[in-house]
């Protein structure tokens, strides 16, 4: 007999079908309860899936007996959900961005520490064939050094997009571009570069009716001495997310928008350099919710972890938290100085009043 997960899903909102779908794609998952405030939205949901409606996380634990539960509601609330969950010894997969500060996630990783359960993250773009390549080949050093980056998410979010509450707030939202756009491609190029040393950053608001930046920049500098340029805009009417790794053995580049296939990567050998990115090219799988989540049901039923934990997602969230650290501040941030105390741990926007804050986002 086939192994079956039950899953549930908490937010039924956009992308909440996506995960529905997903799940159901594996034909190895059982959707046994959806969950939002709206109940409406929970019961669409739930009927396009034979599935139950439940007016919120707590009622669904109570009466559902879910292996993992999505959590697909907006970031502010991800955390007092996936502790709720994990309480409860039940996995979660938290959406992007995972939690609105290291505060809150060191909070859920205490509460995992204590819980039958474990505690996952949707960064899809790690689990294109592409992105799995790229990570052993430069992890195995067959590409060569890093030593220069570019990474870009260069997309538009028109004025209507922060129609709806929760966005262009901290307490929604918790951030702009850095932490709710530019995070899909701040989380690749640190998974792809490992751990990072040194930021140097600005973010203003041009435009957009936010609490925080539209647009963000930053110098990195690797524990490997590589750097790189990072730019999250919401400002770009032609859309572009890219990544390009300069190393000792050639320029390997990305360019896609929302997710990638292997045609959208390119390795240019360096003169004279051997060419280990085209000899390796396998099954091409595009980067998406269908892929992780297909990996994740897998990893699940075998008794495997996953391979994106929180925990992996740690070094992301001490990036975004160090960009705004150091454009409220003008200095320089290193990840070693963000620890409990440091005023950016608890919050992005560093506990700042909101007046200083919206002077300081000023070009
Ligand atoms: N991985 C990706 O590519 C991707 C793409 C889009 C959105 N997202 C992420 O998915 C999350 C949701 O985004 P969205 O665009 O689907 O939002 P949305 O506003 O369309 O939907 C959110 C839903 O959650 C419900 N909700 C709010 N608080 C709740 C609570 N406490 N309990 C139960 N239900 C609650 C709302 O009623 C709504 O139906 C965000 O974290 C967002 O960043 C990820």
């Amino acid at each position: 007999m086939t192994a079956i997960l039950k899953v549930a899903v908490v937010g039924a909102g956009g992308i909440s079908r996506r995960h529905a779908e997903a799940f159901a794609s594996t034909g190895r998952t059982t959707l046994v309860g959806v969950a939002d405030l709206v109940a409406e939205n929970a019961q669409a949901l739930a009927d396009q899936h034979g599935s139950k409606p439940f007016k919120s996380v707590t009622e669904l634990l109570a009466a559902a007996d879910p292996d993992l539960v999505a959590v697909t509601t907006p970031p502010g609330s991800h955390a007092e959900i996936a502790i709720e969950v994990l309480a409860a010894g039940k996995s979660v997969l938290l959406e992007k961005p995972p939690v609105l500060s290291l505060a809150e996630l060191d909070a859920v990783a205490e509460a995992e520490a204590s819980s039958g359960g474990s505690v996952y993250v949707v960064f899809q773009h790690r689990h294109g064939s592409g992105a799995v390549r790229a990570a052993e080949l430069l992890a195995g050093g067959a590409l060569g050094a890093p030593q220069v980056a570019v990474c870009e998410t260069l997309w538009f979010r028109p004025r209507p997009y922060f129609d709806p509450e929760w966005r262009g707030t901290w307490v929604g939202e918790g951030g702009g571009p850095t932490l709710g756009h530019g995070i899909h491609q701040i989380d690749l190029l640190l998974h792809l570069l490992g751990p990072w040393r040194t930021i140097n950053a600005t973010a203003v608001r041009l435009d957009r009716p936010v609490e925080f930046e539209d647009v963000s920049m930053a110098s990195v500098i690797f524990e490997s001495n590589a750097v790189a340029s990072v730019i999250n805009s919401l400002l770009s009417p032609q859309e572009l997310s890219r990544i390009r790794i300069d190393t000792t053995g050639g320029s390997l580049e990305v360019n896609h928008l929302y997710g990638y296939k292997d045609a959208d990567w390119k390795f240019t050998p360096a003169p004279d350099a051997a060419d280990a990115w085209t000899s390796s090219a396998g099954e091409d799988v595009a980067s998406s919710h269908e892929a992780q989540l297909g990996r994740l049901v897998d990893d699940l039923l075998a008794g495997r972890t996953h391979d994106t934990t929180l925990a992996s997602t740690r070094p992301t969230m001490e990036f975004v938290t160090a960009l705004y650290a150091s454009a409220l501040t003008g200095q320089s941030v290193r990840r070693a100085d963000l620890v409990p105390g440091h005023p950016f741990y608890q919050a992005l926007n560093g506990g700042i009043d909101q007046t200083k804050l919206s002077e300081s986002f000023a070009p």
